[in-house]
């Protein structure tokens, strides 16, 4: 999609279709109001008439308004104007382009980026609105040998500003905001290829493409005899009952400052869990395709930062396997030497997410980062907790977390803290190893934070339980690709 900004009168835009907004209760945003008058009250007389009250949710699409040079006008209902919050703008932005790409309009200009919001100025209205034009125009058909393409697909969306002033510092939001929904969509992509695609050897190679494509990118793709050299024997634990191989792919992005710790993200990826010997009911297992998304995360947030080249090292960590059950598969009870050296009793194969983000955690260590996060379809704990809103987070160090807090808040990608405390270590106890792999049933996803913070020690790091976030079911059946925006805003907010 091409985006662009400009400023101008909306009556005067020879375009297939300007969008205003309608505020409750039949009132009449400022643009609305240049239509109103060019058009002789064409506007007002049709919401008097009892057309469109305003309300959220609401739409009118009209043609040929007359003293209006644009095809379409489309009258968006935005609620009552002091209400419109960060969620409501989004709500409303994300109405405006689903109606307008029903249109059969091939572009337009979008006078909406020029509402009110508490706080908020307009280069994050319009990175912000950037973002949910492409998310709202995603559809995954790659696997479908009809029906591919849209009928006549929007080409180019125009956003405004009041003032020509704004445009240089939102020329530089639609640039970020482009290179994220590049990063989002990859993720959403790899997230929605089923298992006997995308696999660990699959995502291996995205990795190697990535860095073909980009100069300052390079991967490293360690093998199982590499991954037993190390010692890593919790993620072998988990690929020993599969026969994909299992893959720890490493991706750098490395700008001039060499000496600057990294940013080190950890994606889990297992491409498909069916929970090993203790495993899952079969009631919506396909969905299990999706245990890969924190990898998917990862992949796409440095893909983004590479686009962006933005000024701030970075490495990605991502062990790859699926978890199958199989005669060489581990057994309950059996037990493992980690990376770290710490011994794992494995109770639940089931529990595997930790067993490989253990071993990678360790194998950051190598980086001397500056953080460490990891991004994971943990616990299905985390779904009962907080839903599909907010991403659950975990971290050893309290000013990381509220970066991460803020940068969700501002992303439109939130995430909510839970504790990790000492208290809930004790779960972990295992009579004949260093640590069990589970922890009972309450606090499931604090539980599994704390046996990441046993392999974690001293990092500065934060865990991101996604297994909520990442996928939605039913009717908008599909992966998110969140929280790739929630990283990118992270990221941004460190350079700033
Ligand atoms: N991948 C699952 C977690 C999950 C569940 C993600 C539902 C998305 C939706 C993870 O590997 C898992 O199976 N966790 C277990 C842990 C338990 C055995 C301690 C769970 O949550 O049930
Ligand atoms: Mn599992
Ligand atoms: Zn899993």
């Amino acid at each position: 999609m091409d985006f662009n900004i400009k400023s101008g009168s909306p009556e005067k835009q020879r375009t297939a279709c300007v969008i205003v907004g309608i505020f409750s209760s039949r009132r009449l945003s400022h643009p609305a109001k240049a239509i109103d008058k060019a058009s002789k009250q064409y506007i007002s007389t049709l919401i008097r008439r009892g057309d469109m009250d305003g309300d959220r949710g609401q739409h009118l699409l009209l043609h040929n308004v007359p003293g209006v040079m644009a095809d379409r006008v489309l009258l968006i209902g935005c609620g009552k104007e002091r209400e419109i919050n960060d969620g409501a703008y989004r709500q409303i932005i994300r109405n405006s382009i689903t109606i307008l790409n029903k249109t059969g309009a091939l572009e337009g200009i979008n006078y909406l980026s020029e509402l009110n919001i508490k706080n908020r100025d307009y280069s994050w209205k319009i990175k912000q609105a950037v973002e949910i034009a492409e998310h709202t125009l995603y559809q995954f058909n790659e696997l479908k040998s009809k029906n591919k393409k849209t009928r006549r697909p929007l080409r180019k969306i125009t956003y405004t500003v009041p003032t020509r002033r704004e445009l240089s510092k939102c020329e530089m939001s639609i640039k970020q905001a482009c290179a994220i929904a590049n990063g989002v969509k990859l993720a959403r992509d790899l997230g929605n290829y089923p298992s006997n695609i995308c696999t660990p050897t699959y995502l291996a190679k995205q990795a190697t493409k990535l860095a073909k494509n980009n100069n300052s990118l390079s991967v490293n793709v360690l093998e199982e005899s590499d991954m037993e050299k190390l010692g890593m024997g919790s993620l072998l634990s988990v690929s020993q009952g599969s026969t994909e191989p299992a893959k720890l792919i490493i991706l750098e992005y490395k700008t001039s400052k060499k000496t600057q710790k990294p940013i080190v993200l950890v994606g889990k990826g297992v491409t498909f869990d069916t929970g090993g010997i203790s495993i899952k009911p079969s009631q919506a297992m396909d969905e299990m395709k999706y245990d890969m998304c924190g990898a998917a995360s990862v992949l796409g947030t440095l893909s983004a930062v590479a686009e962006l080249g933005l000024p701030i090292n970075v490495v990605g960590i991502v062990p790859a396997t699926e978890n199958m059950p199989s005669g060489d598969a581990t057994n309950p009870g059996d037990i493992f030497t980690s990376m770290s050296g710490q011994t794992v009793e494995v109770l639940n194969t089931d529990a595997e997410g930790r067993l490989i983000l253990c071993d990678a955690i360790t194998y950051s260590k190598k980086y001397n980062p500056d953080v460490v996060i990891d991004i994971a379809t943990l616990t299905g704990a985390c779904v009962i907790a907080l839903g599909k809103h907010a991403t659950g987070l975990l971290s050893n160090h309290n000013p990381l977390a509220r970066e991460i807090i803020n940068a969700g808040e501002d992303a439109g990608d939130r995430a909510w803290q839970l504790p990790l405390w000492d208290e809930y270590q004790q779960q972990l106890n295992s009579p004949f190893a260093d640590i069990a792999n589970i922890g009972g049933r309450d606090a499931g996803t604090i539980t599994a934070a704390c046996f990441l913070s046993r392999f974690a020690e001293k990092l500065q790091w934060a865990h991101l339980d996604i297994a909520g976030t990442a996928w939605l079911s039913g009717s908008k059946k599909g992966a998110t690709g969140r929280p790739v925006s929630l990283l990118m805003q992270y990221i941004l907010n460190k350079i700033k």
